[in-house]
């Protein structure tokens, strides 16, 4: 990733292109920070002896500015035969008795803090080398394509893959918090892997096989209605299912009771409703075509109302698999090679696996002894999910793979990695990785407990609807406060969803996450609104933004947000290391602090003609990283609210 001629040139102007050096994972096109990693790295390399490539990935961005725009941790350089306090104290008197400091055109004379050294940016320098890239990419600043490269030094050689797969929730069944959450992480995850340029594939692993399908097919007949099924598959079928399970269960009790009275119950074992479901869905894994016609109208109904609803939250899959897509010869294929590799055993007529065969210690225990087979032969979600990953392998040949579920299956995705390694598939056991996440609790609205991921976002909307109503003079001139309302809800629930570690449980809380208060998704929409709204009243041209005079920003809090807004593609790189997106989250509410903060001190209306277009730059700029690290959390950013 070289700089592009018209970077060099800049740079040049600033003197400092002698500096820029080439480094792995050096992008200033993209990133302007990456400039000053690499004009401290030349530097740095000097004074300590130490090569540059390795001082380089050395330099850390910080949380807080008051430390600094990049420090070094000095033990990082693994230096050895000083206290890293001392070499920190010792380095920084040579650099600062070296040329060019303290004359460097682009950073202050470094400070001791204990055993890092601190550096501070020059932030005039900063403001000419950012605000142009931040405005010039647009809504792909913070985006790096280079990452995903197979090859780094060779675009041709095309994309890494990645696959995440998310959401999947059971057909028929509601879908809860656990697959709320997976929607709305791995919906981020996915667009993070877009950005840094991986050729990502979204698969949802519909829950649409068994034997309660069978049961399904049973209930429709019985309850069901063609209209209604059209007009809401999803309630329909839940309704259908729910009712039909009750027979069942009624069934169940009139069998112990007539087993207790030591009474015939062989008609319901014959006959029954449990008895009719496993032999219906026989009949569909046997692809029998009317069964599996019925089943298929389902499920596809079930997904075309799936795909509205995803389409609110900013989601699309390119791929609705599911455990019916698993081919039985397949998963015969998986049986075998499990027995030849001796993994699987047979016990009581099932077939099952005894980790702690397989796996010394601890962590075979841990891995329990799961069924593969039932008595009866049918496979179970396991078994399925080892035949789907390989399945996968087979039509996508990816090189990473993301299951986005609860912790509750932490277990089970152990077991399932776990197997395809003692299958002998090393290297794909090193391709997938589950993303976990903790519980909701307490997730219900005014209406009840919650059943349908529509019914959560209905009634968000409904509540924002009448927080903003209470601000009479702003309701109307909202052009559709209903549209606005609806963006509001989801961006409340997400914004909720997304602040904390994704391991931490939370509580789902109607109130506080529908507040202007605090660090919400309404007061993130709301911070956006603003900047949009001072575009609109100042009325600048691109022209005169891009002609505008950056030095004429001096004040404390306009050199506060240059460097807050240089952080961002440091922020996404790190938010691709730690895979939580509270590390992109907790930087944008950073930002819109350091901007509310700065309003009354950086005006528009009423400043100087050159003072305010150099000001409409930054407020642009901020907004151009507003909006694509809320897109990037899959919030759609409103411009009036
Ligand atoms: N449908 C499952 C459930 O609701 C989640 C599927 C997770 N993915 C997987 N490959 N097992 O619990």
């Amino acid at each position: 990733a070289a700089a592009s001629s018209e970077l060099v040139e800049k740079l040049k102007s600033l003197d400092v292109s002698e500096r820029l050096p080439k480094y792995p994972n050096c992008f200033p096109e993209v990133n302007t920070v990456d400039i000053y990693r690499a004009h401290l790295s030349s530097i740095l390399s000097e004074v300590t002896g130490v090569d540059a490539t390795i001082v380089y990935p050395a330099l850390q961005w910080t949380q807080t500015l008051e430390k600094g725009d990049l420090v070094l941790p000095v033990p990082a350089l693994r230096v050895k035969g000083k206290k890293p306090n001392e070499l920190a104290a010792e380095w920084v008197e040579k650099v600062i008795s070296l040329c060019p400091f303290p004359e460097s055109p682009l950073v202050h004379k470094p400070t001791v803090m204990g055993t890092f050294i601190q550096f501070f940016f020059k932030v005039d320098k900063l403001a000419e080398l950012l605000i142009p890239t931040v405005i010039k990419h647009g809504t792909l600043f913070g985006q790096n394509r280079y990452l995903g490269l197979k090859d780094p030094a060779d675009e041709s050689k095309g994309r890494k893959r990645m696959i995440v797969e998310f959401s999947s929730p059971n057909i028929a069944k509601p879908f809860h918090a656990g697959h709320l959450r997976s929607t709305i992480i791995g919906g981020f995850l996915a667009n993070l892997y877009d950005g840094a340029g991986w050729d990502v594939i979204r698969i949802n692993y519909l829950g649409d096989w068994g034997k309660q399908y069978g049961l399904l097919a049973l209930g429709f007949k019985k309850y069901g209605s063609e209209e209604a099924l059209q007009a809401d598959p999803i309630n329909h079928l839940y309704e259908i299912y729910v009712s039909i399970n009750k027979d069942m269960t009624a069934e169940k009790e009139e069998m112990t009771a007539l087993k207790e009275a030591s009474k015939d119950f062989s008609h319901i074992e014959k006959e029954g409703l449990d008895e009719q479901a496993r032999r219906y869905f026989k009949a569909m894994t046997e692809s029998e075509p009317e069964a599996l016609a019925q089943w298929k109208r389902f499920r596809d109904l079930s997904i075309k109302r799936y795909k509205e609803t995803y389409a609110r939250l900013n989601i699309h899959f390119d791929d609705y698999s599911g455990e019916s897509q698993v081919l039985e010869e397949n998963m015969a294929k998986s049986a075998k090679k499990m027995e030849e590799m001796g993994i699987t055993e047979e016990s009581e007529g099932a077939v099952i696996i005894d980790f702690t065969k397989h796996v010394p210690g601890k962590a075979g225990k841990s891995l329990e002894r799961p069924i593969i087979k039932k008595r009866d032969g049918t496979a179970l979600y396991l078994t399925r999910d080892i035949t789907e990953m390989l399945q996968r392998v087979e039509k996508y040949n990816f090189d990473h793979m993301i299951y986005v579920v609860a912790s509750q299956q932490d277990l089970h995705l152990k077991q399932l990695f776990k197997i395809i390694e003692l299958m002998g598939y090393d290297e794909l056991a090193k391709k997938v990785q589950h993303i976990n996440f903790g519980l909701v609790l307490g997730m219900s609205t005014r209406r009840g407990t919650v059943k349908f991921l529509d019914d959560i976002l209905r009634d968000v909307a409904e509540k924002m609807h009448e927080v903003m109503q209470k601000n009479e003079k702003k309701y109307e001139q909202i052009e559709d406060p209903l549209a606005t309302a609806d963006i509001l809800g989801i961006s409340s629930v997400m914004v909720q969803d997304l602040s904390g570690k994704r391991g931490n449980n939370y509580k789902f809380d109607m109130d506080v996450m529908t507040s202007f208060e605090g660090d919400t998704g309404p007061y993130l929409q709301y911070a956006h609104a603003r900047l949009c709204s001072i575009t609109r009243r100042a009325a600048l041209t691109p022209e005169e933004i891009a002609t505008a005079d950056l030095s004429l920003l001096t004040e404390s809090h306009a050199l506060n947000l240059i460097r807050v807004i240089s952080q961002y593609p440091d922020v996404v790189a790190n938010t691709l290391k730690t895979l939580e997106p509270t590390t992109t989250l907790t930087y944008l509410f950073k930002m819109t602090h350091a901007l509310s903060s700065s309003y009354d001190h950086l005006r528009i209306v009423g400043s100087e003609r050159e003072l305010m277009k150099a000001r409409m730059a930054l407020y642009d700029a901020a907004r151009v990283v507003l909006y694509n690290g809320m897109r990037l959390l899959g919030l759609s950013p409103v411009e009036r609210m």
